[in-house]
């Protein structure tokens, strides 16, 4: 972590995502494609948030955007989230500057290369560092500050990609698999404390992650808003969009052998 920027914070409410009360959110990653339009939503709603990322240009051009649209309260951080030694100091700051906090949203990530990860170990580890690690780090502080609270949701981007590696991206795909292994595991022992632990499944989004790749991909608004509605009914796990659970499903059940020999 670098720097930490902050505003006063407002007054300590601590409130249920569905109610009309501003929500206090934590955005970690503020900056992803995919954040960045969750967080304009959150803004229209007049939100109070705590943004962190580790480009100090890009975030302070996202907190002013995301005033201007009606956000109540935007405070931010510069951090590079993979520096695990510093995420108590950073998370212990982001929910004092909000006085309290109703959402964590995991967002930060990297697709990295495939080819090369396959080179370079240093390259795949650093995949598996940001991708796993790092959040495993932030997720263990964040749980056991919910759970001390008995509230709160914990909302992660995982990704489709993790259910099944494939040789195009299976060092992502595995980094992601852990991840999601990890908030299975994490649901199952915090969910009776009354903290939601989401996993949210994106399939391909429309982001600067997926510019060179000339595929189908979602509209990240689209995505945004789905996200935001199943955060509000505390869903366990969202497949984004939902024709990628029946597509997973199919996926998964595809025999080895035959699954093996396919260009994937
Ligand atoms: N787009 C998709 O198709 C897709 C599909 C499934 C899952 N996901 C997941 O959704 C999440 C968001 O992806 P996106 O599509 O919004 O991608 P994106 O626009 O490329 O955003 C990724 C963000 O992660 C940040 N980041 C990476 N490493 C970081 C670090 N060490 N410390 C702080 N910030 C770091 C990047 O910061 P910089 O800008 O500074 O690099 C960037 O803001 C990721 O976890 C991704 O794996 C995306």
């Amino acid at each position: 972590m670098s720097t930490l920027a902050t505003q006063p914070a407002a007054a300590a409410i601590l409130v249920d995502p569905n109610s009309k009360i501003a929500k206090k959110i934590l955005v970690l990653g503020a900056t992803s494609g995919i954040a960045e339009a969750t967080c304009r939503i959150w803004a229209a709603e007049g939100a109070q948030m705590f943004l962190v990322a580790r480009n100090a240009e890009k975030l302070a051009a996202v907190a002013a955007d995301l005033k201007l649209r009606g956000a109540s309260y935007v405070g931010t951080a510069v951090a590079d989230l993979d520096d695990t030694d510093k995420h108590a100091e950073l998370l212990t700051h982001a929910v004092n500057s909000l006085t309290g906090m109703d959402i964590a949203y995991l967002a930060h990530g990297i697709l990295g290369g495939q080819a090369r990860g396959e080179q370079d170990f240093e390259h795949a580890a650093q995949i598996i560092y940001t991708n796993f690690l790092a959040p495993v780090s932030l997720l263990t502080w964040l749980a056991n500050y919910c759970v001390q609270r008995h509230a709160g949701v914990i909302a992660v981007l995982s990704s489709v990609a993790g259910e099944r590696g494939r040789k195009s991206n299976y060092i992502y795909a595995s980094s992601k698999a852990g991840l999601t292994a990890f908030l299975s595991g994490l649901r199952n022992r915090i969910d009776r404390e009354g903290v939601t632990v989401m996993t949210i499944k994106p399939g391909p989004v429309n982001t600067s992650m997926t510019a060179h790749m000339n595929i189908r991909k979602a509209d990240v608004k689209k995505v945004a808003a789905t996200i935001v509605k199943a955060i509000d009914k505390r869903v366990d796990t969202l497949y984004v969009p939902i024709i990628f659970l029946p597509i997973m499903f199919i996926v998964r059940h595809i025999p080895e052998r035959i699954f093996k020999k396919l260009n994937l």
